[in-house]
């Protein structure tokens, strides 16, 4: 059975959800689910833009189908090549054999990469400015490599305004049924989920988001549709989306607030989070959000680390070094080039107290633009009431930071 949406006019979401993959990429947790989207135009010429994951190409065949009505498939636009848009099409290719394919030079290298029998079609290879018409819509080609992967480009409709914009303006949870930004409440239900799908698999590559970003306020006017590959389409309120892309991929915080990451393993260095996320909020810090590392999936801690200006990670000393867990969250941020933040440390050893140290040299050396308060919290294996005006001093260098 077909589950299609009208984006407008003639243009189809014929995409898919899914609830069943448990890991994106195979390791960010969705338990939310996702949705790939795919587009198809019927104009005097037939064009699906982009295809969806393996697992959802049986839906996405009998959506083109429905909609097709007989008719044959003309054109196949590949705006992004990574499998979770690209797996379908070679079942796209066999079952639409006339099919003309239209990309970029790479991402006909990554086609045939991948093993898809492209050469037997007509392979139309575009890049940045050119423009196809297929009928009363003409489409130009606007390149955006590292968004997410170097092959990616974005294709605007300039005839009704769709700007089918690859990976950017994303976000995981799948749709089930909704199809725009406008009919859930994004601010409330699903920023966090666009955030963490944005900072984890695109947060490297801010710069590149950048310069998309330039290109599309060239041409904001004549944009009435961002059709993003997953989550759900936009019409309207776009500054407000594009202001979230603008800060993360600047690597400006989103809120002035403080994130709270604690690596544990008996409850003591927890206690002194605690006791620390007490005072914040006591001297009127009113967002103030704590983690435990060991039981938060990195994913989510990113997310939050992109969103916060404050950051207080404290970890106890694990084999002369940072908490395993811990480490991995710092070589993340490092990973996804996590800029322009307060750091406060907690450090906790029962003997040769080390974490402070290493995390210290972890932030001062291999990450940018970091800043560091000299306050520092140290336990030696619990926090002791002849602690407490350390404590106090942290969370008033803290407050006095965010002025
Ligand atoms: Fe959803 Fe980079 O692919």
């Amino acid at each position: 059975m077909h589950c299609v949406r009208t984006v407008t006019d003639h243009l189809y979401w014929v995409g898919a959800n899914d609830h069943r993959l448990h890991l994106f990429e195979n390791i960010h947790p969705i338990p939310r689910g996702v949705s790939y989207n795919a587009y198809l135009l019927l104009d005097e010429k037939s064009v699906l833009f982009d295809t969806v994951d393996w697992s959802a190409c049986r839906q996405l065949l009998e959506n083109i189908a429905y909609l097709l009505d007989g008719k044959p498939l003309d054109y196949l636009v590949i705006n992004h090549m990574e499998p979770d848009h690209g797996a379908s099409i070679e079942e796209i290719l066999l079952r639409y054999p006339q099919v003309k394919i239209i990309s970029t030079e790479k991402a006909f290298l990554l086609m045939r990469q991948f093993g898809f029998h492209v050469d037997g079609h007509e392979c139309i290879e575009v890049k940045e400015g050119d423009t196809y018409t297929f009928g009363a819509h003409t489409v130009t080609f606007v390149a955006a490599p590292m968004v997410h992967w170097p092959e990616a480009m974005v294709t605007f409709d300039v005839t009704n305004g769709a700007l089918f914009s690859a990976d950017a303006f994303g976000s995981f949870i799948a749709l089930d049924g909704k199809l725009f930004a406008d009919e859930v409440n994004f601010d409330r239900d699903w920023i966090d989920e666009a955030r963490r799908y944005l900072t984890n698999i695109v947060g490297k590559y801010g710069p590149h988001i950048q310069l998309l970003l330039k290109k599309a306020g060239g041409i904001l006017d004549q944009i009435k549709f961002i059709c993003p590959l997953h989550g759900p389409v936009w019409r309207k309120d776009f500054l407000y989306f594009i202001d979230k892309y603008d800060k993360w991929s600047r690597y400006e915080p989103e809120v002035k607030g403080v994130m709270l990451a604690y690596a544990s393993m008996y409850g003591n260095t927890e206690a002194a989070a605690q006791a620390l996320a007490a005072k914040l909020c006591e001297r009127g810090v009113t967002d103030v959000a704590l983690y435990d590392v060991s039981n938060t999936h990195v994913s989510y801690l990113i997310s939050e680390a992109f969103k916060y200006s404050h950051i207080v990670l404290a970890s106890v000393t694990y084999n002369l070094g940072i908490y395993p867990v811990m480490h991995n969250l710092l070589m993340d941020m490092k990973a996804l080039n996590l800029q322009n933040r307060t750091f406060a440390l907690i450090e906790n050893g029962s003997w040769a107290c080390k974490s402070g140290d290493l995390m210290q040299k972890f932030i001062d050396e291999e990450l940018k633009n970091m800043t560091v308060l000299n306050e520092r919290l140290t336990l030696a294996s619990s926090l002791h009431e002849s602690k407490a005006a350390e404590l106090d001093a942290l969370a008033d260098a803290i407050v006095e930071s965010m002025k």
